[in-house]
């Protein structure tokens, strides 16, 4: 009966309730080993072992808004804050260059000294001087005038996890000024003006139940994005979630597998976060269906004030080596990390 349902969420691209519910809490280990084995089979068939890079910056912690999880949020007064100049950007984008990649994620907290006329000046300049590269925005929620300057300046792809799917939860993680609503509409005009377009969320989260997670799994067959992010919660000290319980690795890998699954195309990252949760966490993601590491190519000097949760690896002495650290931890487990922009297969 076990090897049944993943036949079945594997044939129709669909989970329901009941069988997120048996995935999830299921102990039988062998299904379990199953349900990777299928994921990282699908993954194989569009991307065989090749891993993606994207080269993240994260150029501002400055942040308007003031969500309870986050580290960088507002309300922490005790957050060092920066922002990163036009020519440092372009610094870490030209030694990422060199490293050989091809896509850079700029991201950083909703930073209104960021304009959008800065945003395109960066975005312009990066695909003037790498035209083959493809850039990243993950900015947050903008007008969409704003998405569509971005996108004529030259931006490929935007990330903006929906964080969770359910109004209620969504109201126990934002303050009341943020809405589901709004971070929807956005997600649709990313994908409406053309953008490869991320959504995802946290796993393990204050208030997220089977149901929750239910709908987001509902969310993403309805999206179609090209990409989709979840990581583990991890609470922060100085954040209003600093006593609750972090996300588990278990769940999280389960839930990149049944992802790989239902939507079997998508750009599935293995975070940075599961990598703090667990020493190998990235490398598990990775035989649990995920096909894209994101190094950091932040200046060292402020790696460790991006802080969004405790404990973030690559922040310290091994900072620096990030690119090559994590190509011999995929060679490990027998994938290859590939010099490639590399579009969702949903693009071919
Ligand atoms: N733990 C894990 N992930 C977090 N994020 C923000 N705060 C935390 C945290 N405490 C995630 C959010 C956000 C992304 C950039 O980082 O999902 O969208
Ligand atoms: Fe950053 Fe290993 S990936 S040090």
């Amino acid at each position: 009966m076990n090897r049944d349902i993943l036949s079945k969420i594997e044939q129709e691209q669909m989970i329901s309730r009941e069988e997120l519910e048996e995935l999830l809490t299921t102990t039988d280990q062998e299904l379990i080993e199953e349900l990777y084995r299928r994921a990282r089979a699908t993954a194989g068939k569009y991307y065989g072992k090749e891993i993606y890079l994207r080269g993240l910056i994260e150029f501002t912690n400055y942040c308007k808004n003031n969500c309870y999880y986050c580290g960088i949020r507002c309300g922490n007064e005790k957050a060092q804050r920066y922002r990163l100049t036009m020519d440092q950007i372009l610094s870490c984008c030209e030694s990422g260059w060199e490293l050989g990649f091809r896509t850079f994620v700029l991201q950083g907290g909703e930073d209104p000294y960021y304009t959008d006329e800065r945003i395109c000046t960066i975005t312009k300049e990066i695909k003037k001087r790498y035209p083959d590269c493809a850039v990243t925005l993950s900015i947050g929620e903008k007008e969409r005038a704003s998405y569509q300057a971005y996108f004529d300046a030259g931006a490929d792809r935007y990330l903006l996890r929906h964080e969770t799917a359910d109004e209620v939860h969504y109201q126990k993680l934002h303050p009341s000024q943020m809405s589901l609503a709004h971070r929807k509409e956005c997600l649709r005009e990313l994908k409406e003006i053309g953008y490869q377009t991320g959504c995802g969320f946290m796993v393990g989260s204050p208030g997220q139940t089977l149901d929750t997670l239910y709908e987001d799994l509902v969310f993403i067959k309805e999206l179609q994005p090209e990409m989709v992010g979840i990581g583990p919660f991890i609470p922060h000290q100085d954040t209003p979630f600093a006593e609750e319980k972090a996300g588990t690795l278990e769940d999280t890998l389960r839930l990149l597998a049944i992802i790989r699954l239902i939507h079997p195309m998508v750009l599935l990252p293995s975070t940075t976060a599961l990598g703090t949760i667990h020493p190998m966490g990235r490398e598990k993601g990775i035989l649990a269906g995920a096909n894209v590491v994101m190094p950091n190519l932040s200046p060292v000097q402020v790696r460790d004030k991006y802080t969004l949760y405790d404990n973030k690896i690559c922040t310290g002495e091994e900072a620096a080596e990030c690119r090559g650290c994590l190509e011999r931890r995929v060679a490990a487990v027998g994938y290859r990390c590939v010099t490639d922009r590399g579009d969702s297969a949903m693009c071919r």
